[in-house]
C-alpha cells in the first residue's frame, strides 16, 4: 500500500483530466511570519490556487500580499491585518493553512509554546467555525500534538466538526526522514519515502524505516542515531538558528507540499496518500499521525499503523504515553471555560 504513496509535487498533475473544481481559495493565517511568507510564495506559484488570502496580526501583512501580487501567476492575492479582519480573510476558504504563533528558542520544547499558541489556534477556529466551517484545515502551529485537539474541540462545540477535514501538518518529519535516509544510503531523497507516525514532537515522532520505499537497509549500529536525528531535527534547526526561530523554509516547502496534495485529492485525483496528525481510532489515543488517503471530502481512509517491527513497536509505545498527555492538555484547554 505504501508503495503507492504519491510523490510530492508543487505543480498540478499535468495528465490528470478533470471536469471537477480545480481552483481553490486558500487562506494562510500567520502569513507575514518566517513560514507564512515563503509558504504564501509557494502557494502563489501553485496553479490550483486561484485566490490567496494572507492574514496575520502583523500590520505590514498587506505589504506582503502586495509584494506577492506582482508575481505573474493568475491567482488573486489579498492581505488582511489584525484580528478584526480574520473573518473576512477566512470567508468561504476551501483550504486554510495555519502557521500563526510563536516559534521555539533554544532550550524550549514545543510544549513550552502551548501558553502562547493555544489561544491563537482557539481564536482562529472560533472564527473559522462561522466563516468557513467546511474548509480543509492544515495546522502547522506548535505544539501540533495539542493544537489539533484544540481545533477539533472548538469546532465540535460549534457543531461544525468534520474530523476528515482537520489536519496537523507533520510532513516536515517525512521530508527530513527521506532526506537523511537518502544521504545515508546514497539514494536521491526525492525517490525515498519513509512513513512517520505518532505525533510531532520528540519521542512522539516515530519514523518507520522498515517501511521505507524503495527498501533500504539501515545498519543496526546506525538505527538509533538516525531515529534520534529525525526526532530531534527541529531542535537541530532551533540550535543552528541560535535564537532566531525554528525551521521556516523546509516547513514552507512541507506545508506547500501538503496543501498541494490536499487540493489534488479535492480535485478527485486518486491515490493521494500523505502522513498527517488527525483525529483517529487506529491506536489507543484519539489523535495520531499515520498515512491517510486523501479524497474529495478530506480523509477518505486512514491507513493506520500497518506492519511495524519490534524496534518500532517500542518507539510507538513510548510515543503513545506522551501523546495521551499532549492531547488531554489540548482538550482541557479548549473546554476550560465550560
Ligand atoms: P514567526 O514568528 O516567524 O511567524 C509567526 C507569525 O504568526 C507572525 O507573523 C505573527 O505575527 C503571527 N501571529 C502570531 N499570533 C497570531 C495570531 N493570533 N493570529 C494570526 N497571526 C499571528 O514563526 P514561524 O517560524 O513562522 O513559526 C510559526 C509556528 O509554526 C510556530 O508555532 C512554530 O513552532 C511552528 N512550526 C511548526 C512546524 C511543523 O512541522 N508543524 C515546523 C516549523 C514551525
Ligand atoms: C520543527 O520540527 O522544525 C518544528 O516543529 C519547529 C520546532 O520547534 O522544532
Amino acid at each position: 500500500m505504501l508503495s503507492r504513496i504519491v510523490r510530492p509535487t508543487l505543480t498540478a498533475a499535468r495528465n490528470f483530466s478533470t471536469s471537477q473544481q480545480n481552483n481553490y481559495k486558500v487562506t494562510v493565517c500567520g502569513a507575514a511570519g518566517g513560514i507564512g511568507q515563503p509558504l504564501s510564495l509557494l502557494l502563489k506559484l501553485n496553479p490550483l490556487v486561484t485566490e490567496l488570502n494572507c492574514y496575520d496580526i502583523a500590520p505590514f501583512t498587506p505589504g506582503v500580499a502586495c509584494d506577492l501580487s506582482h508575481i505573474e501567476t493568475a491567482s488573486k492575492v489579498k492581505g488582511f491585518a489584525g484580528q478584526e479582519s480574520l473573518k473576512d480573510a477566512l470567508n468561504s476558504a476551501d483550504v486554510v493553512v495555519i502557521p500563526a504563533g510563536v516559534p521555539r528558542k533554544p532550550g524550549m520544547t514545543r510544549d513550552d509554546l502551548f501558553g502562547s499558541n493555544a489561544s491563537v489556534v482557539k481564536t482562529i477556529f472560533e472564527c473559522a467555525s462561522v466563516a468557513c466551517p467546511d474548509a480543509i484545515f492544515c495546522i502547522i502551529t506548535n505544539p501540533v500534538n495539542s493544537c489539533v485537539p484544540i481545533a477539533c474541540e472548538v469546532l465540535k462545540k460549534a457543531n461544525k466538526l468534520n474530523p476528515r477535514r482537520v489536519f496537523g501538518v507533520s510532513t516536515l518529519d517525512i521530508v527530513r526522514a527521506n532526506t537523511f535516509v537518502g544521504e545515508m544510503c546514497g539514494v536521491n531523497p526525492k525517490e525515498v519515502n519513509v512513513p512517520v507516525i505518532g505525533g510531532h514532537s520528540g519521542i512522539t515522532i516515530v519514523p518507520l524505516f522498515s517501511r521505507a520505499t524503495p527498501k533500504v537497509t539501515i545498519p543496526a549500529d546506525k538505527l538509533d542515531a538516525l531515529t534520534k536525528r529525525v526526532q530531534e531535527a527541529g531542535t537541530e534547526v532551533v540550535k543552528a538558528k541560535a535564537g532566531h526561530g525554528s525551521a521556516t523554509l523546509s516547513m514552507a516547502y512541507s506545508g506547500a507540499r501538503f496543501a498541494n496534495n490536499v487540493m489534488r485529492a479535492l480535485m478527485g485525483e486518486p491515490d493521494v496518500i500523505e502522513c498527517a496528525y488527525v483525529m483517529a481510532d487506529v491506536t489507543d489515543v484519539d489523535y495520531f499521525a499515520s498515512p491517510v488517503k486523501l479524497g474529495k471530502c478530506g480523509i477518505e481512509q486512514n491507513c493506520g499503523v500497518g506492519d511495524i517491527n519490534e524496534y518500532e513497536t517500542k518507539l510507538l509505545c513510548d510515543a503513545l504515553e506522551q501523546l495521551k498527555r499532549d492531547i488531554q492538555k489540548g482538550v482541557d484547554f479548549a473546554n476550560q471555560d465550560q
